[in-house]
């Protein structure tokens, strides 16, 4: 009989990590800090395609990335809505955690596993990253920084 106290605690999360950043990392160290090991789901280029989505990095590269950290044990690919409760059972996962951008979102899978949102990093996402990017704001940006300087 498998004694619930001595397996590890396995943490489930999923994102995108476009652009990687701070925020990504972040999330990720407090995620693996809830247990002794740490599955991140990273979305498929044909996953986000469906919700509309084009990552400026490959999937390849994101899953690569996030594979290297330290906080890290497994990638998994994230590739439909419907793969938690599987991913769940499959991995023995006791907490799943993700942002609490997603507030709510994840809370019947609580029949499964502990749900836990976690706080974002303030004031920086793929998004602000891709808008600071865009030439019209390089532009705003050097003409900022030509008043400063
Ligand atoms: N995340 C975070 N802090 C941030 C940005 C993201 O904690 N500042 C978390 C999200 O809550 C999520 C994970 O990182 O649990 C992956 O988020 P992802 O959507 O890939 O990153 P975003 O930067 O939010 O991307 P986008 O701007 O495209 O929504």
């Amino acid at each position: 009989m498998t004694d619930v106290n001595q397996s590890p605690r396995t943490i489930l999360t999923y994102g995108t990590f476009d652009l990687f950043h701070i925020g990504h990392l972040r999330i990720l160290e407090r995620a693996r800090a809830l247990g002794d090991r740490l599955v991140v789901g990273v979305s498929t280029d044909g996953f986000n395609a469906t919700k509309g989505k084009k990552s400026v990095i490959p999937f390849e590269h994101r899953r690569d990335i996030v594979a290297a950290l330290r906080c890290v044990d497994l990638v998994i690919p994230e590739e439909n809505w419907e793969q938690k409760i599987d991913d769940i059972r499959r991995h023995g996962v006791r907490v799943f955690a993700m942002g609490d951008d997603w507030q709510g979102r994840f809370d019947f899978l609580a029949e499964y596993c502990e749900v836990c949102y976690l706080s974002r990093t303030p004031e920086i996402s793929t998004t602000a990253i891709k808008t600071d990017l865009e030439p019209e704001r390089r532009d705003h940006l050097e003409a900022v920084t030509r008043e400063v300087g």
